[in-house]
């Protein structure tokens, strides 16, 4: 955690304090320039335009995957498309039902009310926000002590949008109020391709293909990642060089920016090498690495093992995490070259 604070982690999907303002400026804003997730667009598209025929508010939507695919930003485009205001908050801004109700009786009709990390809602938040969800009215208690009464508010129809990196994590009852539920998965090389390119143009940053390529091929298939490779990257060409991003100085800076050639950093390859040389390769409990290399059990979870999961490095088994065969090949190549010949990264 100290060194977290101190050094952001240059390929965690979370967000940091620097990407705030990225996020914003690269974020796509209609459903047309959303890169990827095909799927999930094409049945967004669908509702939208049912909800819109209708004069009704959309059902309500949850979305869900690894931090960084895009739920915010779907959230917002969700909002525009229906041509309504979005009122944003977090599950964890939301302390008492209170602070729930007030939001709640102040949305216009047809508004989108986004939850952004909405497992971490409190018990009592979740349940006035059943009723609401659910028949659009809440119950709010008045007074105290045996004069208290229960009053029913009406609410204008809206449409509640949650987002979540952890699906498992929510109450079904929660889960079950949902309309639609979405997820995002990993973006292939080819849409993180374009979506640097589109990003690359916003930036006002000219780029090669070859460059584009090995950005792609380290950004984890996921958006914000790419954004932020891209951005260091440009800031390397401009200082060493003369601001064009062609190949060789993409591979310079990413080399300086301690990135393996499939995008893992010191995190991922202290949690391989944790389970492969402590751990004998493992089953071996998530905690337990987490504790072997002082990081927080939640963050592997969340940000770090999803894309391992992904790569086929790690196995999810009813008695812990085990490493694979490509994990050990892969480590194997990373670590056995020597400085003369390419990268000894760690
Ligand atoms: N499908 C996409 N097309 C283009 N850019 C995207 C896409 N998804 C995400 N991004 C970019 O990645 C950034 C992070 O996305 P965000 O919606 O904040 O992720 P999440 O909320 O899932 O953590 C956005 O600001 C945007 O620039
Ligand atoms: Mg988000």
């Amino acid at each position: 955690m100290k060194e977290n604070k101190a050094k952001v982690r240059i390929v965690s999907a979370k967000q940091s304090a620097d990407d705030i303002s990225l996020d914003a400026s690269l974020r796509p804003r209609r459903l047309s320039e959303f890169v990827g997730q095909d799927k999930v667009k094409e049945n967004l598209a669908i509702a939208i335009a049912a909800a819109k025929k209708r004069g009704e508010p959309l059902d309500h939507i949850l979305l869900y995957g690894p931090p960084g695919l895009g739920k915010t930003t779907l959230a917002h485009i969700i909002a525009a498309e229906m041509g309504v205001n979005i009122r944003v908050t977090s599950g964890p801004a939301i302390e008492r039902p209170g602070d729930l109700a007030a939001i709640l009786t102040n949305l216009q009709k047809s508004d989108s009310f986004f939850i952004d990390e909405i497992h971490r809602l409190s018990r009592s938040v979740e349940e006035v926000l059943y009723s609401a969800m659910e028949e659009f009215a809440i119950d709010v208690v008045i007074g105290k002590g045996p004069g208290a009464r229960s009053l029913r508010l009406k609410l204008p129809p809206f449409t509640l949008v949650g987002a979540t990196t952890r699906y498992a994590l929510m109450s079904p009852p929660l889960r079950d109020r949902f309309g639609a539920v979405y997820r995002l998965d990993f973006y292939d090389e080819d849409s993180i391709e374009l979506i640097l390119r589109r990003s690359a143009k916003l930036l006002n940053v000219e780029i090669d293909e070859g460059a584009l390529i090995q950005i792609a091929r380290r950004a984890r298939g996921t958006p914000r990642v790419a954004n932020r490779l891209l951005k260091r990257v440009r800031d390397y060409a401009q200082v060493m060089a003369d601001g064009m991003i062609t190949e060789s100085v993409a591979m310079e800076a990413l080399l300086k920016l301690e990135v393996d050639p499939l995008g893992l950093d010191e995190v991922d390859h202290k949690i391989l090498r944790a389970i492969i040389e402590k751990f004998d390769g493992g089953p071996v409990g998530l905690e337990t690495i987490a504790a072997s290399i002082s990081e927080e059990a939640d963050t592997i979870m969340d940000v770090y093992e999803p894309y391992l999961l992904q790569l086929g490095f790690i196995e999810r088994t009813p008695r812990g995490r085990s490493a694979t065969k490509l994990a050990y090949e892969h480590l194997g190549v990373v670590y056995k070259k020597g400085p003369a010949n390419q990268p000894r990264l760690w």
